[in-house]
């Protein structure tokens, strides 16, 4: 379980880090607590999820999946309402060269939580090396455990602000979803930057506040080694996943139809899930009862920041 403590650090680390401009929690203590939380957190997560479940609000577009479909015939029939994994497609389908140009290449995620992204990614890239690294050590374990091949696909913990990797040792690096949680976005950048081979490619997707899109503006103009090419805003395809995901009768809805538990504890679980998997950016409201429970304090709010676009930004290693 999770101290209560715990949460509200996250939370509060989360709120602070993508409501205020300068993106930096005060001092070294108080972002040492917060990545702590975040790797508990995440930890749990690990432990819960299902084998083949990804953590990202998914992306839809269906000449995309028409395309992973004719790369991996029967791939939207098991286990996957495909959302997710749509938003890997997209890393590195829409770079230059592509996925084609990936092959035979040293792949990094960094964000990569259970693996399964760039699990799916290593059925569709020949030879390349994958790497994915992460800040949760359960959510790196646990991956190394059921999905590393090899040099073909490894996991290693870490901290995207401080990469364990050689200068210019690596061709593609993605990162999905993941940094609206780094206190120092900057420094994620600017080691994103290092790792780099020139040439190399960052495919970076994730959602924004206002002020946090200011920021990495303010970052991208200044920033030197990387040279922005594309900045396309995809949040109608992300609003399409979450909302198709979250329909009645998806697999996602039948799913939880399957566990055992009773209507008002269900549709506490639901309002959960639908809270964390991106609901409020796609119009989903709070039942007028899980409202009324956070007004007279007996349920804490499950809280979301006000995101206002999702984003899929390309830069190249000068
Ligand atoms: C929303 S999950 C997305 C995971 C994965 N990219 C996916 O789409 O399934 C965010 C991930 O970022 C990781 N993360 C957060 N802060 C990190 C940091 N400073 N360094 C590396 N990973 C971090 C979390 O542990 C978590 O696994």
């Amino acid at each position: 379980m999770i101290e209560p403590g715990v949460a509200t650090a996250f939370t509060d680390g989360i709120t602070h880090i993508n409501l205020d401009e300068s993106s930096t929690l005060d001092g070294e203590q108080q972002i040492a607590t917060f990545k702590s939380a975040s790797a508990s957190i995440y930890d749990l997560s690990a432990s819960m999820t299902v084998k083949g479940e990804l953590w990202n609000w998914g992306h839809h577009n269906p000449e995309h999946l028409a395309e992973i479909e004719a790369r991996l015939p029967g791939f939207s029939t098991y286990g996957t309402d495909t959302f997710s994994e749509q938003s890997y497609y997209l890393a590195l389908r829409d770079i230059p060269k592509g996925l084609e140009g990936c092959a035979g290449k040293a792949i990094l995620e960094v964000g990569c939580g259970v693996g399964e992204g760039l699990n799916f990614l290593s059925r569709l890239v020949p030879d390349a090396r994958m790497t994915g690294l992460d800040l949760a050590p359960k959510a790196v374990a646990r991956a190394n455990a059921t999905l590393a091949r090899g040099d073909e696909l490894r996991f290693v913990q870490g901290d995207a602000e401080a990469l364990p990797f050689e200068d210019a040792s690596v061709d593609v690096l993605i990162n999905v979803e993941s940094s609206h949680a780094y206190p120092n976005l900057k420094g994620f950048l600017q080691e994103a930057a290092r790792v780099l081979r020139p040439g190399g490619v960052l495919s970076h997707i994730d959602v924004y506040t206002t002020q946090r899109l200011r920021a990495m503006r303010a970052i991208q103009a200044e920033l030197p080694g990387l040279e922005w090419i594309s900045d396309n805003d995809i949040s109608d395809q992300v609003r399409a996943a979450v909302r198709q995901r979250m329909a009645p009768g998806s697999r996602f809805r039948r799913n939880l139809d399957k566990q055992r538990m009773n209507r008002f504890v269900r549709m506490l679980a639901t309002n959960n899930l639908v809270m964390t998997f991106g609901g409020p950016f796609a119009g989903y409201r709070e039942p007028a009862v899980v409202k009324l429970l956070n007004r007279l304090k007996v349920l804490p709010p499950a809280g979301s920041l006000p995101m206002r676009s999702y984003r899929h930004q390309v830069a190249v290693r000068s």
